[in-house]
């Protein structure tokens, strides 16, 4: 196993040229929301769900561009494209979705390595988490600028936790998982280029433990940081989720 650093054998010259890209995937269909387009371009509060994701990357300093990855087939993405003109020049759109969001991730980055060097951020981020905004992307990206390993933004559990079991009259808890010292992942998830790409390349095999980029990095030996995230950042999976969306959006961003 290679530790980061070995990467970057000049560690300070190489964090003081990286930049920071974002990588959107986006190829997914939101079966879970069931609505007739797929969910990303669901209007919220007016716009298209992916917009916001978009224009909060597009609006920051931090952020040297943004790469938008949609399926092959995607019928909508060329008219969305054409009614924003202030996303001009800030985004690329590949048209290389995946069967699953690691496979849209990892052709995405195998797609811009022409454009970003190995010692880049990249920072994922669901097309689904329209909550993101200036002040969590910023906080994210000024807490792991010099750190080796990188991390994500993600909230301390609140809930009780039940582990559960089937039964013949339904699930019954086993147990209870001591809430102490468990987050829930959100977005962006931000790591160097090589080494996210490594970590995706490596975890191919064990696909079915993947549930987003910074398990792909553990499974390396590594240990990505947490940075606390906010609620607004959650992701609209379930059609219930869509009021609760546009409430938080009519919040001061
Ligand atoms: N995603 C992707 N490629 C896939 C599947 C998902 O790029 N093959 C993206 C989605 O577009 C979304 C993010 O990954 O931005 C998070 O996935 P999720 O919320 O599960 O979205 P969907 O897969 O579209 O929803 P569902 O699982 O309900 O079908
Ligand atoms: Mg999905």
């Amino acid at each position: 196993m290679t530790a980061p650093n070995s990467f970057y054998p000049s560690a300070s010259a190489a964090q003081s040229a990286a930049k920071n890209f974002a990588l959107i995937p986006a190829a997914g269909v939101g079966a879970r929301l069931g609505g007739t387009i797929p969910k990303q371009y669901m209007p919220l509060g007016g716009k298209p769900m992916l917009q916001y994701a978009l224009d909060t990357f597009a609006a920051s300093t931090a952020i040297s561009h943004t790469f938008l990855v949609v399926s092959a087939g995607d019928g909508y993405i060329d008219d969305f494209m054409a009614s924003q003109p202030q996303l001009a020049g800030h985004v690329t759109v590949l048209r290389h979705g995946g069967q699953t969001r690691q496979e849209s991730v990892r052709n995405g980055l195998q797609a811009i390595g022409e454009r970003v060097r190995e010692n880049d951020w990249v920072l994922v981020h669901d097309a689904a988490r329209p909550g993101l905004n200036e002040a969590l992307l910023n906080k994210l990206v000024d807490a792991l600028q010099d750190d080796s390993v990188g991390g994500l933004l993600a909230l301390p559990v609140v809930d009780t936790l039940k582990r559960s079991h089937q039964t013949s009259s339904g699930a019954r808890i086993e147990t209870t998982v001591p809430r102490d010292a468990l987050w829930a992942a959100q977005t962006p998830q931000m790591f160097r280029y090589a080494l996210l790409q490594r970590a995706l390349e490596q975890a191919q095999e064990r696909v079915s433990e993947i549930t987003d980029d910074a398990s792909a990095v553990e499974m390396l030996g590594l240990q990505p940081k947490l940075i606390e995230g906010s609620p607004r950042n959650f992701k609209v999976t379930l059609a219930q989720d869509v009021a609760l969306a546009e409430l938080f959006l009519k919040e001061a961003p």
